[in-house]
């Protein structure tokens, strides 16, 4: 009942700080209420869980007790406090504590997602067989408790494989090959390559090594363009610009482009990486789009503001910032379609890149778009996640032709968001551009 009334203080410190907040600052009470809930929530299911697995082993003698329940308690706090930990502690590398921490809360969540679904599923059956035969007395304390038991067991071997199936998969990631047929591409740029990347993540639980490994996974597909369709950061530059070096040593003939995400703008710093990241030879696309020609160099396709008609034998790649900043007015910021597509009369194809599945479903109507590529969903990235986030997204993972000539293209993410866990492959693709 107390921690009832402290999450209503919550809430109510919250929403106050949301009306004070002023344009820019949002991101404060945003972390806030993040960081305040997860708190939150993994206070009550570690309870749960410990709980339910005091009982489970209390039968053991107490000298094998008091180690395990030590051992539950360390867990079970640290998973607790792992996500605002991360937040004050985010280093080029992530420390172990902190890696071993995400694991945890993954784990504390799937256990007690689990052992609660064995729960609430038992209680209603017996329920029911209760009512079916009314006279037989099946419910004494003893075979409740046993069943409880039994319930632990199962809930701990689905919390096993969840959490290696899960690891397994974060960390081998899938390089996809795509054919994509667009209509009225040059032919001097027939079969044109790009790598699409999406989701990095650089944050408190993904460092510099990840962002290295990708880089050369990255490399090894030799595409003419490397794409990174937003959720780079999780942090500020003065954080993570270590980091973020290897992304320097992408490998392209005609550039790496990279457009924002909804979390490039919950990093707050999101002005200062579109201004350094040039400095590692990516591109920030933002609300605009340049001519992509086969002969000329990166950095000498600029195209300013996209007046430019010329693109005659080009294709145009556009970028748009996050859906989410109409939400959010983050400053300036918005995206702004209207500038990054009009003025484009002649027909020449057009690849738009928009982090969210929701702003591919606007610029697919857009004339002369062929192809948008988008990211944010993660393909769901863990079991119980995959049903609302397969919802809320108009497009979920994968290629889809919504219109004749039309494609979009939702990247599953190279990486995950805060937990290591992962229910679907995440991907690198390598897309070719064909002339039809
Ligand atoms: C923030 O809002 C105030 C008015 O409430 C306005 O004067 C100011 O220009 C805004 N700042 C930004 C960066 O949009
Ligand atoms: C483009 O290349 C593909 C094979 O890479 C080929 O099948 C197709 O005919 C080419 N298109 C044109 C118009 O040359």
């Amino acid at each position: 009942m107390r921690w009832g009334w402290i999450s209503l203080l919550v809430i109510v410190l919250e929403v106050y700080l949301w009306a004070k907040a002023g344009n820019q600052s949002f991101v404060k009470p945003f972390r806030f209420h993040l960081y305040a809930f997860s708190v939150l929530g993994l206070y009550f299911a570690s309870r749960y869980v410990w709980r339910r697995m005091r009982q489970l082993i209390r039968p053991l003698p107490l000298l094998a007790q008091y180690p395990l329940l030590a051992v539950l308690l360390v867990a079970l706090s640290l998973a607790t406090i792992t996500i605002p930990l991360g937040q004050l502690i985010i280093l080029t590398e992530p420390p172990l504590f902190l890696l071993l921490g995400s694991y945890l809360v993954g784990a504390v969540i799937f256990l007690g997602g689990a052992l609660l679904g064995l729960h609430v599923t038992t209680f209603i059956m017996r329920r029911l067989m209760k009512r079916r035969d009314n006279n037989s007395k099946i419910d004494n304390g003893e075979s409740k408790d046993a069943s409880l038991r039994l319930q632990s067991l199962i809930a701990l071997l689905i919390m096993l494989i969840l959490c290696s199936v899960g690891d397994y998969n974060s960390h081998n990631i899938q390089i996809k090959y795509l054919a994509i047929p667009i209509s009225g591409l040059p032919d001097n740029l027939n079969g044109t390559t790009i790598v699409h990347l999406s989701d990095i993540h650089m944050g408190p639980f993904i460092g510099r090594s990840r962002v290295e490994s990708v880089v050369k996974k990255a490399n090894a597909l030799n595409g003419d363009i490397i794409v990174i369709t937003g959720d780079l950061i999780d942090s500020s530059v003065e954080n993570l610009w270590e980091a973020a070096k290897p992304l320097g040593e992408l490998k392209t003939k005609l550039g790496v482009y990279y457009t924002t995400g909804n979390h490039d703008y919950y990093s707050g710093d999101v002005d200062s990486w579109i201004e350094k990241l040039p400095e590692l030879h990516v591109t920030p696309l933002i609300n605009e789009r340049r001519c992509i020609q086969p002969l000329m160099k990166e950095g000498a396709t600029t195209e300013g503001n996209g007046r430019d008609e010329s693109c005659q034998n080009g294709f145009y790649l556009a970028g748009l910032e996050d859906i989410e900043t109409r939400r959010i007015r983050y400053g300036h910021h918005s995206m702004d379609i209207h500038k990054a597509l009009s003025g484009r009369t002649q027909k020449i194809p057009t690849v738009v890149l928009a982090h969210q599945p929701s702003a591919a479903a606007e610029a697919i109507h857009w004339k002369d778009v062929r192809l948008v590529l988008s990211g944010h969903t993660h393909a769901g990235q863990m079991l119980p996640l995959m049903l609302p986030i397969y919802l809320f997204n108009p497009y979920f993972a994968g290629l889809y032709q919504p219109m004749v000539g039309v494609y979009v293209y939702v990247s599953a993410g190279t990486h995950d968001y805060m937990l290591h866990y992962r229910h679907c492959k995440p991907d690198i693709t390598l897309l070719t551009l064909v002339n039809v």
